[in-house]
């Protein structure tokens, strides 16, 4: 039974894969941080499963360390825990999710009552999990949603079958699918930057833009975690989902409406458009140590004692998307994310045209639009000005929105808080759709084969570098230029995000 938010009801969370690294690390810390800002509805009752016996009082120990308690709200953290329960149990038997049904039974006062299910879980497990729900833990007087993490399948193959699995089960509005980049701050301003301004909107096509670079970049490997890692790669890990996300919001059609529908309708629209990505549009990378680096720095992919040997797994990735509709025909979208480099970023640069018919001798440098992600939410326009003075001279600068300068002391909500309280109202705006994903993995499935199959082999790069050397020249035949020659003065007054 879906039945309409209402904040009165009471609510349970239900996180399975309490005991586990993301439920301790970033579940727990945002319920929290949800239940201190007074967002969720107020009788909310919070209930962890997983197969580790322990009680409550050691779940909340072993989160403390990522929790953030703000000095004066110590009381109240301890309110939130008291709301918490926790229940031991198998992921594959029925009967211990019909004693999990029962707990939460009880808390379920009054005609009414909603439930939220967060699979914590490794994907092995995937299938018995969400049967079991199915089977035992609806509920039968409110909505029961369940919000699911990546990875989605790895290939188009076992995506589908999961989809088909989950829709033998839920209706696709019970569905929540995650892709965290979805919640941050710029990802969501993307829309209103391009649909609200009249500026953006007659330039956002092949007329004006040369390429558009979308990036992530990470200052550490996988330390440990590279089990998980070397079965999935970058490709998978983040650009497959968190960069082709964010490329379909910067060149998709205007939505009909804000209709989470309307909006996730282009964006599969935009995806159909592209075609599969090829061996010769995409380079792959690898770390190796740095000799005349620090601790982990000195440590390449593979000396990771969990990575497998001779692993030929991508930890870097560039690759070029052609989206063969009437806006974009013939500008290269390139994706490139990468693991042990130089800075942690994540940022769009959509670089313009040159100038036509140049009047400068050549000293006019693209205009560039950088929407940056992370860290330190930022828009500018890298535009072309007169030098202030006598002179005639060209001067590059900016037109710089940085948050913490227009905002200072805005609270910039993180991606999992806005994400799981979408889930608490039923909007599913920023979350992946069925057909999206089908679209994204048809993009990539292909090449990923291809990469497998023939055992290519990354170039290596050393960490904490930019990334392999042959990714600059490969990224400047996209025609995207990169002229060296801008200078930005921070101002005095930038504060650290
Ligand atoms: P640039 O156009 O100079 O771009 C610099 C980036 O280009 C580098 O970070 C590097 O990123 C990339 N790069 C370096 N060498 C090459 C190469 N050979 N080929 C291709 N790309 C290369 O200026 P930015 O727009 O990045 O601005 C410069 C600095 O000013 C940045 O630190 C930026 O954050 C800051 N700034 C901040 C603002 C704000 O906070 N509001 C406003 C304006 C600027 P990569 O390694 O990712 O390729
Ligand atoms: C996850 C990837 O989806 O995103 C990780 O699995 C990556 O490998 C992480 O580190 C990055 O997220 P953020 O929000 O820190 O940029």
């Amino acid at each position: 039974m879906e039945n309409k938010t209402d904040f009165n009801y009471p609510h349970t969370f239900i996180l399975l894969g309490a005991s586990g690294d993301l439920a301790r690390k970033k579940i727990y810390p945002t319920i929290w941080y949800l239940y201190r800002d007074n967002l969720l509805p107020e009788k909310t009752k919070f209930v962890g499963y997983a197969r580790t016996k322990q009680t409550i009082e050691e779940v909340k120990e072993k989160c403390n360390k990522y929790i953030k308690v703000r000095p004066g709200d110590e009381e109240k953290y301890e309110k939130f825990w008291a709301n918490n329960d926790y229940i031991a149990g198998s992921y594959d038997k029925r009967i211990d999710y019909e004693l999990l049904n029962q707990s939460i039974t009880k808390y379920e006062k009054g005609p009414v009552a909603n439930r939220i299910f967060y699979l914590a879980v490794p994907p092995t497990v995937f299938e018995d999990v969400t049967v079991n729900i199915k089977n035992a833990c609806i509920s039968i007087k409110g909505f029961t949603r369940v919000i699911i993490e990546k990875p989605f399948g790895r290939d188009d193959e076992s995506s589908n079958k999961l989809s088909n699995h989950l829709a033998g089960l839920f209706k696709e509005e019970q569905l929540y699918r995650i892709d965290h980049y979805l919640g941050k701050e710029m990802v969501q301003n993307l829309m209103t930057i391009r649909f609200a301004n009249q500026i953006f909107n007659p330039s956002w096509n092949r007329e004006n833009i040369a390429s558009v670079l979308i990036s992530f970049k990470e200052p550490f490997g996988t330390e440990g975690r590279g089990g998980y890692f070397d079965d999935f790669g970058i490709i998978r890990d983040v650009m497959q989902n968190h960069l082709l996300q964010i490329l379909s919001l910067v060149a998709m059609e205007k939505p009909v409406s804000l209709n989470p529908n309307d909006i996730r309708d282009e964006k599969v629209k935009v995806l159909r458009h592209i075609r599969p990505i090829e061996l010769d549009d995409i380079l792959i990378g690898q770390y190796v140590g740095n000799p005349d680096g620090k601790g982990e720095e000195t440590l390449g992919y593979l000396d990771d004692p969990t990575v497998p040997e001779g692993s030929v797994t991508p930890t870097y990735a560039l690759a070029a998307l052609h989206i063969n509709n009437a806006r974009w025909q013939g500008v290269p979208f390139v994706l490139r994310c990468g693991k042990a480099l130089n800075e942690r970023k994540a940022e769009v640069r959509v670089q313009f045209r040159d100038v036509p018919g140049d009047i400068f001798d050549g000293h006019a440098k693209r205009n560039e639009l950088v929407i940056r992600v992370q860290p330190g939410e930022a828009l500018y326009l890298k535009f072309m000005s007169k030098s202030p003075g006598m002179k005639f001279d060209l001067v590059e600068t900016e037109l710089d929105l940085t948050y913490s300068m227009r905002y200072s002391g805005a609270d910039v909500p993180d991606a999992y808080e806005r994400l799981i309280l979408d889930v608490f109202t039923g909007t599913q705006m920023h979350f992946v759709r069925n057909d999206e994903l089908k679209e994204a993995w048809r993009i990539f499935t292909p090449v990923l084969k291809k990469l497998e199959e023939q055992h290519i082999k990354p170039l290596p790069y050393v960490y904490g570098s930019r990334g392999p050397q042959e990714a600059d020249e490969r990224l400047s035949s996209y025609d995207f230029k990169y002229s060296g020659s801008y200078k930005w003065k921070k101002p005095a007054t930038v504060e650290k995000s």
